[in-house]
């Protein structure tokens, strides 16, 4: 690097202000985050240098990220959004829950998660708002790796709307609907009430519904319900059911999909024993999902639960 008189560094080329910049967090006393840091500068000034970014559009990227930041509140995360259209959440779930053979694989969290879901008895309705959706027992078990019941697991449901919206995106927000929290009885059973999922599109008034339109993309994510479920020694897996009819399985505007959680929803015209039971009288369908789980090593250490993540986003029920 070149130095002037009075040893002050002039003339610097881009890499030597990249160097400097790497020099100075060389020293960063904890180690990951100093691997972190200096793979991020890196791969940041590699990225500006090889597109050879100017400075309208750098300040473009600072408006964009900023319009991000106020948009967020409890019920909208608008970097999460970004992450996941990006493809970056699921990057980074698929290297940090990478699953053995035959445990069930994890997707996206997403941002519609809420705390304070019901506890519901086997068969219970989360869809009891929604009158337009097909009636849907999904029903199931909660398994080990060697296919030996867990009891007492816990399913945190939640789903959008028949209209498209998750609860938190509709008129009434703060009224909870599509979610509640079903527990698997001795044999690992579990029976939930709900209406067949709907495709819909990821919120789209934002600098990440732009980001789809300026670059072709379109905002739809397959029909699907999501899930934790998780069990007293076991690690909890964040996942999707997917409907296997739906088009946009091939192009989900997350990147979420998993063949393993494509499921069939298939239609009935009549009430079979547990939708009679349940006063289903209708057309009806069902959907059966068997959930693996792997038993728990360090899971604390690596699965940022539900609970964690809505704390650190200001959340509330
Ligand atoms: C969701 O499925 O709820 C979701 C996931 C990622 C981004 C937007 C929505
Ligand atoms: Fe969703």
């Amino acid at each position: 690097m070149p130095e002037g008189l009075n040893g002050a560094r002039r003339n610097k080329s881009e890499d030597d202000i990249t160097a400097e910049v790497l020099a100075r967090f060389s020293e960063t006393p904890d180690l990951r985050l100093r691997e972190i840091m200096l793979s991020l500068i890196k791969h940041l000034h590699g990225f500006v240098k090889e597109v050879r970014l100017t400075e309208a559009e750098w300040f473009q990227a600072i408006e964009i990220l900023t319009e991000a930041g106020k948009m967020c509140s409890d019920k909208r995360q608008e970097f999460i959004l970004f992450s996941d259209t990006l493809g970056v959440s699921m990057v980074v779930d698929l290297l940090d829950h990478r699953k053995p053979d035959g445990a069930t694989e994890s997707t996206v969290f997403g941002p519609f998660h809420r705390l304070g879901a019901p506890e519901m008895p086997p068969g219970g309705n989360i869809a009891h708002r929604d009158g337009t959706g097909t009636p849907t027992l999904v029903s199931g078990r909660v398994l080990d790796l060697d296919g030996k019941p867990i009891a007492g697991a816990v399913l945190d449901v939640w789903q959008a709307q028949t209209n498209g919206l998750y609860d938190s995106q509709d008129k009434d927000a703060d009224a909870l609907h599509m979610r509640g929290k079903f527990r698997t009885d001795s044999e690992g059973r579990y029976l939930i009430r709900t209406v067949v999922p709907v495709n819909y599109p990821i919120p789209s008034d934002g600098p990440v519904g732009r980001m789809l339109k300026a670059t072709g993309r379109h905002p739809w994510r397959p029909a699907h319900i999501h899930f934790v479920v998780s069990a007293e020694g076991y690690e909890p897996v964040t996942t999707h059911i997917f409907d296997h009819t739906d088009p946009y399985l091939q192009s989900d505007a997350v990147f979420a999909v998993k063949d393993s959680l494509i499921c069939d929803f298939a239609r009935h015209e009549a009430p079979g024993a547990d939708a009679k039971r349940l006063g289903i009288a209708g057309p009806y369908c069902t959907a059966e999902f068997d959930f693996r789980l792997v038993p728990a090593t360090d899971a604390k250490a690596t699965v940022m639960d539900a609970q964690q993540r809505q704390a650190a986003l200001g959340a509330r029920a």
